[in-house]
């Protein structure tokens, strides 16, 4: 029945279910589009039901493909067909992001009641691992342990990570632990010793990209039971979908963008959703995502974005490493902050690159090696404004900083420019006067 109070509040009435439910936590009854990856994961698990451990199996694609949702609901399947005779311990290694913190978290996942919770930085990693394996023993159930993000893992922690989870598999009775890791970055792979890395992925699951015709049917469907009919209009979806299908074949983005449509469309009082909204949609949403990246930064990451954003805004060109580091110096001397070595600086930078808040171009400067040229991507004076939000950033004036001299590069690349710091620059001179006297 439609919201009587709707005619009352002046509210058009398209809204007919939970607009919540295209919220990321929400596990749709279905997956379409993704029954091929179903029924692989389900044929490979299906072994724990002839009494067999499953293999291992690895799934793969970008961000927004299915792989999270497609895990979620074929465990689940799995522990109804069970009654509940499979354990199913799902684990976020971005959040949980070492060995140890992973075997606290399962520990206590596994506690019975309350009272056998471990403190976190309780007990050394060995005493938790043999509690681990006591329990999951002592439940004499299939445990399957999805480890999602698994990637971040490796990165932070490197290789002999796994190790120490592979070996519960080996150490748990019966052997009757399984491992699905998923990935949107196969890459931390490579790293890996090739035995570790066979028997992660003893099995493996490609998610390919969705296509817009693809995002389109799942728009259709996610939308089904929370809209009337025809309420969003059909280049609404499209345009979502096709968003969506250009962002990589991402779900999560053109499901997001129709949200926030919805919600745009519903606060001007629209009759309908229109391909404005979705437009208008997608300039918030940028906005929101890059606001949520900056000011989730660690303190030195926002401190090496505001040098880069400063040094762009004193010269709206390239800018290079070295001078980004000399005013990050600058500026941490300002704010009372001990700088980190250029080492972590160049880490850092990467990292800032990974969330799409800097490109870096590596180009060859002649003689003076290679360095990295770095942009800020997107609208720096925003970027500026979220920075400066951070309690420890607030008081930041940036009075002492200041152009750097700019000087040319290696004579052969003459476009090519770089700054140098005053020593160098010296260097640079009497070479530049050496080669024109050998050059006479
Ligand atoms: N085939 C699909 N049908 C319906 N919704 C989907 C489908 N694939 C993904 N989604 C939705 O898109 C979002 C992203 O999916 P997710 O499984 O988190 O992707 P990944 O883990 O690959 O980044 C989730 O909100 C999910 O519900
Ligand atoms: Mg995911």
């Amino acid at each position: 029945m439609d919201n009587p109070f709707f005619k009352y509040a002046g509210k058009k009435n398209f809204l007919v279910g939970d607009l919540s439910t295209l919220g990321g936590s929400f596990q749709p009854e279905s997956l379409p589009h993704r029954e091929s990856q179903i029924e692989l994961m389900a044929n490979t698990l299906s072994s724990v039901i002839r009494g067999t451990r499953p293999s291992n199996i690895l799934l793969y694609g970008k961000t927004g493909s299915g792989k999270t949702s497609v895990a979620t609901h074929v465990t689940k399947m799995l522990r109804e067909a069970t009654d509940d005779g499979v354990k199913v311990y799902y684990v976020n290694c971005q959040i949980y992001d070492s060995p140890y913190s992973i075997m606290v978290s399962l520990v206590n996942m596994l506690a019975p009641n309350q009272e056998n919770e471990i403190p976190p930085l309780g007990w050394p990693q060995d005493r938790i691992y043999l509690e681990l394996v006591r329990r999951i023993n002592r439940m004499g159930k299939y445990v399957i342990l999805i480890l999602d993000e698994i990637d971040k893992l490796i990165k932070k922690n490197g290789g002999d990570s796994l190790y120490v989870l592979l070996k519960l598999l080996d150490d748990s009775a019966g052997s009757r632990t399984s491992i699905i890791g998923i990935t949107n970055d196969t890459s931390f792979m490579d790293g890996l010793d090739a035995r570790v890395r066979s028997r992660l992925n003893q099995e493996s699951v490609l998610f390919p990209p969705y296509n817009a015709s693809e995002l389109r049917d799942i728009l259709v469907y996610r939308l089904a039971d929370i809209v009337k009919q025809g309420s969003v209009e059909e280049a609404a979806i499209n345009l979502c979908a096709a968003i969506g299908a250009q962002e990589h074949g991402d779900a999560r983005k053109a499901i997001d963008l129709m949200r926030i449509s919805i919600e745009m469309a519903i606060r001007a009082d629209n009759p309908a959703v229109t391909e404005d909204e979705v437009v208008k949609a997608r300039g918030k949403f940028e906005m929101d995502v890059m606001r949520e990246a900056v000011t989730t930064l660690p303190l030195q990451s926002k401190v090496l974005l505001l040098s880069a954003v400063i040094t762009q805004e004193l010269d709206n060109s390239q800018m290079v490493t070295g001078e980004i580091y000399e005013n990050y110096k600058s500026i941490c001397n300002e704010l009372g902050f001990m700088p980190l070595s250029t080492r972590r600086i160049s880490d850092i930078l990467s990292e800032l690159e990974d969330f799409g808040l800097l490109t870096a171009k590596t180009k060859s400067m002649g003689r003076y090696g290679r360095t990295r040229w770095i942009r800020v991507i997107g609208d720096y004076k925003s970027i500026k404004s979220h920075l400066l939000e951070d309690d420890h950033l607030s008081t930041f004036s940036g009075g002492g900083l200041m152009r750097q001299t700019r000087i040319s590069s290696a004579s052969d690349e003459k476009d090519e420019w770089g700054y140098m710091k005053a020593t160098d620059i010296g260097d640079k001179l009497s070479d530049l006067a050496n080669s024109t006297l050998a050059n006479d």
